[in-house]
C-alpha cells in the first residue's frame, strides 16, 4: 500500500512518540522534521533515519514533500501551524490540546474545511479498549439514567518540570495549567463517555507552584444528559495518583482508572443493589505518566498515526476529529471563566 509522506514540527519531548509511530506504521513514512532549535532538530533528524530538516515550518510545508504533519510544538502555536499546513494541502495530526482559545480553534476548523484536508487530534486514551468499553456501556444506557460523572486528574509535576521549557505554565503558550495541559486528556475522556456539559461552576488557582496558571482546580458540572459531575485536576498531588473516573447511574456504577476497569456493578433495575462483576474488571498494562511525563506507552500514538494515514488513504473521517476534540478545550475555558468571575458559565 502507498505510504503517506510524514513530517514532524517540533522535536521536543512528545516528538519521538510520533517519529516511532510513523516509522513503525505500514501506512506512513517519516520524510522531514522541523524545529526552530537547529541543533536539537538536526540531532532528531539524524536519530530518525537522517530525514530532511528545516528550521522554518512554512518552508517544510511548502516544499511539497510532505503529505501529513504531526504538530508537536507548544500548544499556543498549534493553530497557526495547522492553518499553514491546510493551506499547503497537508493533512494534520495535532497534539493535545488542539489549541488554547476559541478563535484559534475556529481558524483551524475553517482552514481544514476550506482546503479539504483531514485534521486528527491526539487523545490517545480514546484508543484504549477499556475506554471504549466504558463509553459503550454509558452511551447504550446500561447504567440507566446517569446521576454522576466524575473525573479525578491528579498529577505530580516538579518545579524542574516547569523550568524545563519557557512556554510551560504560561497563559500565552500553554493556555492554562493542570487542566489545559495534563488534565485535558481526562476532560476529553469524561466528555467522550458522558456527552456534553451544559454548565459549570469552578475554582482554580496555583496552590503549590510559582506559576501564572492553575496547578489545582475543582469544577462542578451539569451534563446535557441530566447528570451532575465533578472534575478535580491538579499537578501538585505528591505523588501523582492514577487518573480515575466514577460513573454512576440509577442501575449501576463503573470505575475506570489508568489501571483499567476497577468496578463494573450493574443491576437489572434501579430498586436492587448492583454487585461488582469481576469478569468485567479488566486491567490495561499501566505505564502511567501521573508522576513522570516520559513514562507513557506508545500504542495510543501508534493507533492515531495509523488512523490518520488510513483516513487519508481511504478518504474517511479520522477517529478523533477537530469537532469532537474542541469540546475539552471549550469546557476548560468555561472552567477558567467561572473561576475568574465566580459565576456559573453556560456552554453553547
Ligand atoms: N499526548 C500526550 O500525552 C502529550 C505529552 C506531552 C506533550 N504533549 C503536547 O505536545 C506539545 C509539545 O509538548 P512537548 O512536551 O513535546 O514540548 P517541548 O518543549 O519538549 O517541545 C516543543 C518543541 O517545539 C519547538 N518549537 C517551538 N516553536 C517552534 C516553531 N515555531 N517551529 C518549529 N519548532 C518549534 C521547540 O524548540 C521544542 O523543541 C504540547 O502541545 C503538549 O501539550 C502531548
Amino acid at each position: 500500500m502507498e505510504k503517506i509522506k510524514w513530517g514532524i514540527i517540533g522535536c521536543g519531548v512528545i516528538a519521538s512518540w510520533h517519529a516511532d509511530s510513523v516509522s513503525a506504521s505500514e501506512y506512513a513514512e517519516l520524510v522531514a522534521v522541523c524545529d526552530v532549535d537547529e541543533d536539537k532538530g538536526r540531532a532528531f533528524a539524524e536519530q530518525n533515519g537522517g530525514v530532511a530538516f528545516a528550521t522554518d515550518y512554512r518552508q517544510m510545508l511548502e516544499e511539497g514533500g510532505v503529505q501529513a504533519v504531526s504538530i508537536c510544538t507548544p500548544s499556543g502555536l498549534h493553530s497557526e501551524m495547522t492553518v499553514a499546513a491546510a493551506r499547503a494541502g497537508v493533512h494534520v495530526l495535532c497534539e493535545k490540546p488542539m489549541a488554547i482559545t476559541g478563535p484559534q480553534i475556529d481558524a483551524m476548523m475553517e482552514a481544514v474545511e476550506e482546503a479539504g484536508v483531514k485534521l486528527e487530534v491526539i487523545f490517545q486514551r480514546r484508543t484504549y479498549e477499556t475506554s471504549k468499553r466504558v463509553r459503550e456501556a454509558v452511551q447504550s444506557g446500561l447504567l440507566g439514567q446517569m446521576t454522576l460523572g466524575d473525573a479525578y486528574l491528579k498529577y505530580y509535576r516538579s518545579p524542574a518540570y516547569y523550568r524545563s521549557a519557557d512556554w510551560r505554565a504560561t497563559w500565552e503558550l500553554d493556555g492554562g495549567g493542570a487542566l489545559m495541559n495534563q488534565g485535558v486528556h481526562g476532560v476529553d475522556l469524561l466528555l467522550w463517555i458522558m456527552g456534553d456539559v451544559e454548565s459549570v461552576y469552578a475554582k482554580a488557582e496555583s496552590k503549590a507552584r510559582d506559576i501564572e496558571v492553575e496547578d489545582t482546580c475543582v469544577a462542578l458540572l451539569t451534563f446535557a444528559n441530566g447528570a451532575y459531575g465533578v472534575i478535580e485536576g491538579t499537578t501538585s498531588s505528591n505523588p501523582g495518583e492514577p487518573t480515575a473516573f466514577y460513573l454512576h447511574g440509577e442501575k449501576g456504577t463503573i470505575v475506570l482508572t489508568d489501571k483499567g476497569i476497577c468496578k463494573w456493578a450493574v443491576s437489572e433495575d434501579k430498586s436492587t443493589v448492583a454487585d461488582n462483576d469481576p469478569e468485567q474488571c479488566v486491567t490495561r498494562a499501566a505505564l502511567s505518566a501521573v508522576s513522570d511525563p516520559r513514562a507513557m506507552g506508545r500504542a495510543g500514538h501508534q493507533a492515531q498515526v495509523d488512523d490518520l494515514a488510513l483516513a487519508i488513504l481511504k478518504d474517511r473521517e479520522p477517529m478523533v476529529t477537530g469537532e469532537s476534540a474542541r469540546k475539552a478545550v471549550e469546557l476548560i475555558l468555561a472552567i477558567y471563566e467561572s473561576a475568574r468571575t465566580g459565576a456559573e458559565v453556560k456552554l453553547r
